[in-house]
């Protein structure tokens, strides 16, 4: 208890992102190495662990919690979690449970997410063409994680896509999946690349500045800004043509650090206080000291609060630069 977690820059932090794996049944380039190293599973929080660690932030004032990966829906045992959590929903403290997911397995998992109360899901896809999903995803397969969208949107859970713009792989395409996520009722955000973790690609040969694409769709559909903000890094705006959600994520071209309102905590318990930052706080070891009294991770919580960084200084434009953080983002 004590008040709501506010920083030392006056931004109120509400918003907790939380990784329950590094694990993943894909392995995109922009994200991956192709024979990337998963922890050893020792490392990771336990399902109560994670629960413990939820439950403090919402005792602390966290209203939206986004449950993310590696891919979430790969760590066993994730559903219980969900159902878990939700008793936050039901009780009124927290307003979301989301997750980011792949969806190659929501097929089989939508009804029971739309269950526990998720009522929103944003999943990555950065093509329509199954040949280029594949190559980006070093062999996924486009047909299952539509079979998803499909199960998702029977259940009444709404959909946000998000998509990665590459130089190479996708840049001609981003139109064309604006409009057809607009025509199935969903949003769709696009994502800068951004500097983390080491993989094969040179980054600078995937970046592609979202300035450049919003102009390009500027010259033949009218985007109107919407004023929502999230808090979030997207800025939105309405396309008046297709009356659809289209959302910009610009770490490198506009910087959104200044409304920032989240934090994120890894696999490990490491609370992260900024995605571009190294500034954490272990809070694996508090929760093991200290297995049944949460006031000491409380107070670890709110001492970290205390050192959230003012933002991030990604930068791509130095071929061949090392990433900003080592840790990959499925961390
Ligand atoms: P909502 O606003 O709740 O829909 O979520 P989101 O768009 O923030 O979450 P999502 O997991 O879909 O992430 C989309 C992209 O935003 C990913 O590339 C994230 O890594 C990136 N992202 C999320 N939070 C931050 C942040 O604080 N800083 C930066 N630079 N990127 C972020
Ligand atoms: N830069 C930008 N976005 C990334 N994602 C994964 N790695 C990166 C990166 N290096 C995206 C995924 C997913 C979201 C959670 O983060 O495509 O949509
Ligand atoms: Fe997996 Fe997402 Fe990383 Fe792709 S971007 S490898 S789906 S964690």
């Amino acid at each position: 208890g004590g008040g709501p977690l506010i920083d030392p820059f006056g931004r109120r932090v509400d918003y907790l992102r939380v990784s329950v794996t590094d694990r993943c049944d894909l392995r995109c380039v922009y994200c991956m190495a192709e024979r990337q190293n998963f922890l050893p599973r020792a490392q990771l929080l336990s399902l109560e662990e994670l629960d413990r660690v939820c439950t403090a932030f919402i005792g602390l004032g966290t209203k939206r919690l986004r449950l993310t990966g590696g891919e979430p829906l790969v760590r066993k045992g994730f559903l219980d979690l969900v159902a878990s959590l939700s008793r936050h929903l039901a009780s009124g403290a927290l307003q979301e449970l989301t997750l980011t997911t792949n969806g190659t397995r929501l097929a089989e998992h939508a009804q029971d997410l739309a269950r526990h109360g998720v009522r929103r899901i944003n999943v990555s896809i950065d093509t329509l063409d199954p040949e280029a999903y594949r190559r980006i995803t070093r062999g996924g397969e486009l047909a299952k994680v539509l079979a998803g969208l499909e199960a998702a949107r029977v259940a009444g859970i709404a959909i946000k896509i998000n998509t990665v713009a590459l130089k190479a792989d996708n840049a001609d395409e981003l139109g064309d999946m604006v409009r057809w996520a607009h025509s199935r009722g969903m949003g769709l955000t696009l994502i800068e690349t951004m500097p983390l973790g080491e993989i094969e690609a040179d980054r600078t040969d995937q970046y592609l500045s979202l300035a450049d694409v919003r102009a390009g769709f500027e010259r033949h559909w009218t985007l109107t800004p919407m004023t929502q903000r999230t808090g979030g890094p997207a800025r939105y705006v309405r396309v008046e043509e297709t009356g659809g959600t289209l959302g910009f994520i610009t770490p490198m071209s506009h910087t959104f650090c200044e409304a920032c309102n989240r934090v994120r905590v890894t696999c490990t318990g490491d609370l992260f206080l900024c995605l571009g930052q190294d500034d954490k706080a272990d809070l694996r070891s508090v929760l093991r000291a200290y297995p049944g009294d949460d006031a000491p991770l409380v107070d670890a919580i709110r001492d970290a609060i205390a050192i959230k960084p003012k933002g991030h200084d990604f930068r791509i434009d130095r071929p061949g630069a090392a990433p900003a953080v080592a840790r990959p983002m499925s961390m």
